[in-house]
């Protein structure tokens, strides 16, 4: 058994007084949860604490909160290893991030969460009739590309954990557009380029994602959100060549293109290209890109008197030296017909070695 300090954050809407910090201690062996820590205190200090749990075993996904300022599940962190990551001897305990609180750690996950993943239409929409008969036969194979965004528990870390999110609370989010994907990837679902095109096309979809890697570090079930979402975002420019309003076409087009010729990237010519096609010139004379370049001209401007951009650094770009090797993987993949998506739950953690093996 060992002493542990908790910190947990109070907070009761009703009493109209502001949150404040409870402090409590527990003894547990370390290896225990930290929410078995909190149902000691419930138990034995105090049973108006709110905290919401069900299985215990990061199943049911109810007990998601930060734990030292990082989202997680509860029950899914030993309570010995967040005593040796906590400042000031003590596990702070806080609701979940992003999500409007509704008493102590219970976050309202139908205001924000759910509300995501209904936006994204989250059943299948299929391609044809399903036989009268008989079920509805998926090669095993079939289904491989979308297991992983199939092991989603709906518990919210990486919603608390996104940052997009916290600038941009319209944001979709990671766990509602790995559920896409899941029906994006699904062979049956017959809606995978309208569904793509409501998502790039919204100012808040697939391209509001900064790539923060925050939700593929924090998901307990090793979903990686943020590669769901680039894998629709492949779909929808490499696949579909779906053009959005947003300028995420012709980025990813830019940026490819930038590193294609360059090696590294230039970024005095990315805004300019994503305006258009990701070329240099062609796509930019278009009338939308020239609007949104005159635009543009005072963050230029501003560049320009910072110092940041300079005549010089806006014209020219080095190559890399071995600038030759970078092309020469550019057109070992282009010269592929097929496009493998390779995800944990089918190579595991040592990835192409053991895919190989
Ligand atoms: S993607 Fe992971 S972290 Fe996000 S809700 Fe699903 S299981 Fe939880
Ligand atoms: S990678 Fe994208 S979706 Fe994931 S937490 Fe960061 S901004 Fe949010
Ligand atoms: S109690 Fe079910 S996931 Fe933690």
């Amino acid at each position: 058994m060992a002493d542990f300090k908790l910190k947990i954050r109070r907070f009761d809407p009703e009493s109209g007084e502001p949150a404040y910090w409870g402090d409590f201690d527990v003894d547990l062996p370390p290896e225990r949860s930290v929410l078995d820590g909190i149902l000691q205190v419930k138990d034995r200090e105090d049973a108006s604490i709110g905290i919401r749990c069900s299985c215990r075993a990061a199943i049911c996904g109810s007990c998601g909160v930060r734990i030292n300022g990082k989202s997680a599940l509860a029950c899914n962190t030993r309570i010995g290893e967040a005593a040796e990551r906590a400042r000031d001897g003590a596990i702070t305990i806080e609701p979940m991030g992003n999500m409007p609180v509704v008493k102590d750690l219970i976050t309202d996950m139908e205001a924000v969460h759910w509300k995501k993943v209904r936006r994204v239409v989250p059943w299948l929409l299929p391609a044809e009739e399903p036989p009268e008969h008989s079920e509805y036969i998926v090669p095993a194979e079939a289904m491989l590309d979308v297991t992983q965004a199939m092991a989603c528990i709906h518990c919210g870390v990486c919603v608390s954990a996104c940052l997009s999110m916290e600038v941009d609370p319209h944001f979709i989010g990671p766990a509602a557009l790995a559920k896409a994907y899941r029906f994006v990837g699904d062979p049956r679902d017959g809606a995978e380029e309208e569904r793509l095109k409501d998502l790039a096309e919204d100012p808040h979809g697939i391209y509001d994602c900064t790539h923060c890697f925050a939700c593929v570090e924090v998901c307990p079930k090793d979903v990686a959100p943020m590669n769901q979402i680039m894998r629709l975002r492949r779909r929808a420019t490499g696949d579909h060549g779906i053009k959005d309003d947003n300028n995420g076409y012709g980025h990813e087009k830019a940026f490819v293109n930038l590193i294609e010729k360059y090696g590294t990237l230039h970024e005095a010519q990315l805004l300019p290209r994503s305006f258009g096609d990701g070329s240099l010139v062609k796509g930019q004379i278009e009338p939308g890109a020239v609007k949104q370049l005159i635009e543009s001209l005072p963050t230029a401007l501003r560049g320009l008197k910072s110092g940041k951009v300079t005549p010089k650094k806006a014209l020219l770009h080095p190559k890399l030296p071995d600038q030759d090797q970078v092309r020469r993987v550019f057109s070992e993949v282009e010269s592929k017909d097929d496009r493998v998506e390779l995800n944990l739950y089918i190579v595991g953690e040592s990835g192409g070695e053991e895919a190989e093996a």
